[in-house]
């Protein structure tokens, strides 16, 4: 039986959804959370759609047998990959996903923008739709990023490997902008992972360039699903925030605390 009381569910591939839950939760501070990573099957994003959807269902699964009152998929990859499928086959339950923010680096009045996204999302259809969308306001630049995530999985001690991985990986597509007589002024991180090293990316981006996730709007779409049925927690209340891992061990479950609270600090 769900109702006011009942936590919120927040679903990804692994640890990158804990950056969501942050915003989500200290936006919504009367709330609990349940956050279910599939660590044991990190990155989604090299996998196919159909792969991602059949583990993302097998995590809904764990977080309604909770009794969760909405389901946040706080992955961009699963989103693409998933989320239409879910909502039809659970319609008794909200379900709010999350989607590279072009869409607020365009409004920003950004140019020239970079989505850095896993392989899976920049593939599929959602992705795509949303480019064409766009394509006459801003310059584009999609930069799929294979083991970024895989690499954020193994927590603040990678930070070296992070560090030398994105700038390889960026230096080619920053030598096009410049080739092309452009200056990137947006860069979106459309993988929940990213914000975990944030002031990495922005070292090799560059100062100028301002770096966006869409949390904040996502924070507000929730609150107001929750509204519009009644489920927002009406009363004051310290909030409760549990932690489920598929790579159920003490380790990971500790990592993800420590995300949660200190983000990649060491
Ligand atoms: N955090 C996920 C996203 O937002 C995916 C990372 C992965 O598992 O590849 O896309």
């Amino acid at each position: 039986m769900v109702d006011q009381q009942s936590p919120i569910g927040v679903f990804d591939s692994g640890v990158g959804g804990i950056s969501t839950l942050r915003t989500l939760s200290a936006m919504l501070p009367r709330e609990d959370f349940i956050f279910y990573g599939d660590s044991a099957n990190a990155p989604y994003g090299e996998k196919t759609a159909d792969r991602v959807y059949d583990l993302t269902q097998h995590a809904v699964e764990q977080l309604r047998s909770r009794d969760v009152k909405a389901i946040v998929i706080a992955c961009n990859t699963a989103t693409s990959a998933a989320k239409p499928e879910l909502m039809k086959r659970y319609p008794d339950i909200p379900f709010l996903g999350i989607e590279p923010a072009v869409k607020l680096a365009v409004d920003s009045g950004k140019k020239n923008i970079l989505v850095l996204a896993t392989p899976l999302t920049l593939s599929l259809a959602k992705f795509h739709t949303q480019v064409k969308r766009f394509e006459n306001q801003a310059h584009i630049y999609p930069l799929p990023c294979p083991r970024l995530a895989e690499l954020i999985e193994r927590g603040p001690a990678a930070r070296d490997d992070i560090e030398e991985y994105v700038a390889q990986l960026l230096a080619p597509t920053l030598a096009r902008v410049s080739g092309e007589g452009r200056a990137l002024d947006g860069a979106v991180l459309g993988c929940t992972h990213y914000p975990f090293v944030a002031d990495i990316i922005q070292r090799h981006v560059g100062p100028d360039v301002e770096l966006f996730t869409g949390f904040e709007g996502l924070g507000r779409y929730l609150t107001r699903q929750l509204a519009d049925r009644n489920l927002l927690r009406a009363e004051e209340h310290a909030q409760n925030v549990a932690f489920m891992s598929s790579k159920n061990t003490p380790e990971e479950k500790a990592l993800y605390r420590h995300l949660f609270q200190y983000g990649f600090a060491q």
